[in-house]
Order: C-alpha cells, then sequence, then structure tokens
C-alpha cells in the first residue's frame, strides 16, 4: 500500500508510503488516503497525524507522470477527486497534523494546508511550483493559502512558484511551528497539548473558526453563540466548572 494508516498512543497516524517518488500523488493513491480518512473518522483516534516516508519528502505533489496527454474531463475530475479528498478533513471529527518531513510541494502542500495544523522539521520546503509546469493549483492551494497567510503572500508564492523554508514558512504562519526529532513524535507531542480535553468540544471550537473567514462577521457570531451554547450543554463543561471549583484536574468523558 501507498497509504500506511497505524495508531500511536491516541493518535492515527497516516504515512504516504512511496518514497521513491517523494511520496507523489498518484490518482491510486487519492482513493487510499480519502478511504484512510473515512477510517480514521470511524475510530476511537483523538488525532490524526499525517507525514511522508522516508526523510526526504512530505509529499511532492501530484504526480506529473499522469499528467500528459490527460484528456481535459479526466483532468477535471482528478482535480475535484484532489479537492473532495482533502475537504474531508475539514469534516473529520477529530483535528489533523501534517508533519513537513522535507517537501511539500503543490498538492502536497495542498494536503497540509486541508490539515488542521502544520508542523515543519528544519529540512522542510514548501510551494506551489505549479506555475512552473504551466499550469496552477488545483487541490484547494487557491482558496486555502489566502485564507492562512493572505492574497498577498499566497499570490506571491503561487505566481513565482518559489519554495518558502521551514523558517519563512514559520514566519509567515503557512506553519505553527518547527519541530525536531522524529516526525510522528513530534506530531503526537503536539497532539498531546489537546487530546487530553472533551472531543465533542474540540469538534464546536474547530467548528466555530472554520466559520470565521466564510462568513460576515455577525452570522459568525451566530454560530459561535449557538456551539458555545451547546458547549455547555455538556457533561464536560459540568465537570470543568465542577474541577476549577474543587482546585482539581477534570476529567472529561466526551460527552
Ligand atoms: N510526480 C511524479 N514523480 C515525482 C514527483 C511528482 N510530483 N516529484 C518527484 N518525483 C519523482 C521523480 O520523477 C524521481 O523519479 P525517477 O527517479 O523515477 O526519475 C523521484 O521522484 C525523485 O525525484 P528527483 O530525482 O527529482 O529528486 P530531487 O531531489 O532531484 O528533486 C524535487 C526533488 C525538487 C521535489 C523534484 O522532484 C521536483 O521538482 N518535483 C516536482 C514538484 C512539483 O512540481 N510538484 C507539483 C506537482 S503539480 C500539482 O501538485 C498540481 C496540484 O495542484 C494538484
Amino acid at each position: 500500500m501507498s497509504v500506511e494508516l497505524t495508531h500511536r498512543e491516541d493518535c492515527a497516524v497516516l504515512t504516504l508510503n512511496r518514497p521513491e517518488a517523494l511520496n507523489a500523488l498518484s490518482v491510486a493513491i487519492l482513493g487510499q488516503i480519502g478511504e484512510a480518512f473515512d477510517a480514521v473518522a470511524r475510530s476511537k483516534a483523538r488525532a490524526l497525524i499525517i507525514t511522508g516516508a522516508g526523510n526526504k519528502a512530505f509529499c511532492a505533489g501530484a504526480d506529473i507522470k499522469e499528467f500528459r496527454h490527460q484528456a481535459m474531463m479526466d483532468c477535471k475530475t482528478r482535480t475535484e477527486l484532489g479537492q473532495a479528498t482533502f475537504a474531508k478533513l475539514d469534516t473529520l471529527p477529530i483535528a489533523s497534523i501534517a508533519v513537513i518531513n522535507g517537501y511539500a510541494f503543490g498538492g502536497g502542500l495542498e494536503l497540509a494546508l486541508a490539515c488542521t495544523f502544520r508542523l515543519a522539521l528544519p529540512n522542510a520546503k514548501l510551494g506551489q511550483p505549479e506555475i512552473k509546469l504551466g499550469t496552477i493549483p488545483g487541490y484547494g492551494g487557491t482558496q486555502r493559502l489566502p485564507r492562512l497567510i493572505g492574497e498577498a503572500r499566497a499570490l506571491e508564492l503561487i505566481l513565482t512558484g518559489r519554495t518558502v523554508d521551514a523558517a519563512e514558512a514559520e514566519r509567515i504562519g503557512l506553519v505553527n511551528r518547527i519541530v525536531n526529532g522524529d516526525a510522528v513524535d513530534a506530531g503526537v507531542a503536539f497532539a498531546r497539548e489537546f487530546t487530553c480535553y472533551s472531543l465533542p468540544v474540540l469538534a464546536f471550537a474547530r467548528g466555530a473558526v472554520q466559520r470565521a473567514l466564510d462568513l460576515p462577521i455577525d452570522a459568525g457570531l451566530k454560530v459561535e453563540a449557538d456551539l458555545s451554547t451547546l458547549s455547555f450543554q455538556t457533561r464536560d463543561a459540568d465537570e470543568g466548572a465542577a474541577a476549577f471549583a474543587e482546585k482539581r484536574k477534570a476529567r472529561f468523558v466526551d460527552a
């Protein structure tokens, strides 16, 4: 399999496993990724970590060797498959963390952009080089990149196709942090900072923030009021307030 799904502690770990092609995304691999996301959604995992096999690449993008002599409708089908596959991360009930261990180019960066968080190892190199191939990002990059780093920086990266190193990626907010050591260990350590909290309440928080950039402020505030009210209906909100009053650590039950 070119996609491996394993578990570490309470995290699911999806590893793109095609190192001989720098983990490039063939259409078949996109299908495997979608199936893996569905399996994660059904599992008891409290976070999903995505990384690439080998020490050279997270993912070098769509499989360029599949581009030649591609009929227009095949191209549209492939693009829509890539978009729909990565969009599954938005509806996943748990947060996802891309640990970028080398190249994250084109569709590889777009996969990372679709995750809730991005961590970069010091050797990370990120970019949307599609313009050099005579095309544009097709798996969500033109939409998610400006939402994350702003229109001007997104346009610069997409129109020049230039590569950003880990330090610049952290400075412009393209990644949350630079991490060291083993990619999965780093992802699990980051996940531990939030997986101890109530899963439904984490999902409410993600849901509210996800809507922030899509809705006018008054509609977004209404979403926040509704989800905040819903969070107060959980047993975990009762437990949180009780634990505060009793000066002890809360014991959440995900309900
Ligand atoms: N598709 C298919 N194969 C790829 C690939 C890709 N995106 N990226 C690398 N490979 C393959 C290479 O062809 C090579 O295979 P062979 O040994 O059989 O020739 C192998 O991986 C190793 O690659 P290199 O020898 O090129 O390694 P390098 O260290 O010299 O260079 C690199 C690394 C700079 C990342 C270079 O491989 C590269 O530029 N790759 C293409 C990156 C790219 O343009 N990505 C965007 C794709 S388009 C896209 O993703 C569109 C979209 O929005 C969905």
